[in-house]
């Protein structure tokens, strides 16, 4: 073997290595046991005895040669810098959009009307969606006969009953009867039973949450949505101040413009009750399909606390008087955005829920 054309090949080889596995590869070709140098090394004894130490010699030079250059190469390679950052990081490039998530629009809707309930002196309050009999219809002054109770209209939980407590006897004959079973609640209603049990008047409540009813599902109707129940007791509440709270709340959501209309209606737990209607915010009042070409649109039931509930609750009736009022929070929303079926809410579709 010819040692300078040998060199000649190192030279070329080596400069063309960039990685640490070339180089290994280089020193096991060039030193390793079946390697250039010991094949070298293995011709040496072969040779005339004149000519032995001085290629010996050459073949050690060659192979202290190779040594050096894959530790030069060795240093080269591992401190070689990290690869520049415009290959890793291309910052012309359009970023990575992350897709984040946000409120719910029912749950957008409730913020809004607390926030505009808590900046007129309300506080907010929550109650259970697992609720008694008692504090869902009879405390509410819903007698017993009242539909409303019936199974059909309201889902009725199977679980142990709970010992009943007697009553005393102010809370009257009905209230005596009562089973002590539980339910879903139909209302948000109960929650003013709940607060007005545990905490003196003055009061300013209002209570966002879960309803539930077993009613077939359709573009109106669902059997779990959200209403905002509020109230206010103290000495001298008038009809007046739920009209001003009501016009404050609907100008506040829809609208300067909007107007208002209370309409006489029959609740058991307000007396006297009225719905109340705003102006078509689709057609403004001319009538519309939305409104049914009424003009008008409803958007919550209210009234005076009966006198009853405030017996239930050992409120003294003589002395105190208050408003309650409860509303759909998916009709609003569905008024507000313009959705005309309920069941999007409900389906999660991101089509829809991106929107908002
Ligand atoms: N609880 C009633 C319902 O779910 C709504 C309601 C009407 C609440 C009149 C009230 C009220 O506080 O005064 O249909």
């Amino acid at each position: 073997m010819d040692i300078e054309a040998i060199k000649t090949q190192i030279d070329s080889e080596i400069q063309n290595i960039n990685s640490p596995e070339e180089l290994e590869d280089f020193r096991v070709r060039f030193l390793g046991r079946k390697g250039i140098i010991a094949q070298l090394t293995s011709t040496i004894p072969s040779l005339p005895q004149q000519e032995r130490a001085a290629v010996g010699q050459d073949v050690n030079a060659l192979k202290n040669k190779i040594l050096s250059l894959i530790n030069e190469k060795q240093k080269l390679i591992t401190a070689r810098p990290i690869q520049p950052a415009v290959t890793l990081c291309d910052i012309s490039m359009p970023g990575i959009v992350q897709d984040l998530g946000h409120l719910h629009p029912i749950t957008k809707v409730v913020d809004e009307i607390c926030t505009i309930f808590n900046r007129m002196g309300f506080s907010v309050v929550e109650g259970p969606e697992i609720e008694t009999e008692y504090n869902n219809f009879t405390g509410l002054n819903i007698p017993l006969e009242h539909p409303s109770r019936d199974v059909f209209d309201t889902f009725y939980l199977k679980l142990p009953r709970y010992p009943v407590i007697p009553l005393s006897r102010s809370t009257g004959k009905q209230a005596n009867r009562q089973t002590g079973k539980l339910l879903l609640r139909s209302h948000t209603s109960p929650v003013q039973i709940r607060v007005m049990k545990s905490r003196k008047a003055p009061l300013a409540v209002v209570v966002p949450g879960r309803v539930y009813r077993p009613d077939a599902v359709d573009a109106s109707h669902s059997f779990m949505f959200h209403q905002i129940e509020g109230f206010m007791v103290d000495k001298n509440i008038r009809f007046s101040d739920l009209k001003g709270v009501l016009e404050a709340l609907a100008k506040a959501v829809f609208g300067k413009d909007i107007k208002m209309r209370f309409r006489p209606h029959f609740f058991p737990f307000t007396e006297p009750s009225a719905e109340v209607d705003i102006s078509c915010i689709i057609c403004q009042g001319k009538g519309c399909s939305v409104c049914g070409k009424k003009g008008w649109l409803e958007i919550l039931g209210s009234g005076m606390i009966h006198p009853n509930v405030f017996k239930y609750v050992g409120y003294d009736a003589k002395k105190y008087t208050g408003f309650a009022f409860g509303l759909g929070i998916e009709r609003i929303a569905m008024l507000k955005y313009g959705i005309d079926d309920i069941r999007l809410f409900f389906e999660n579709d991101l089509r829809f829920l991106g929107q908002f």
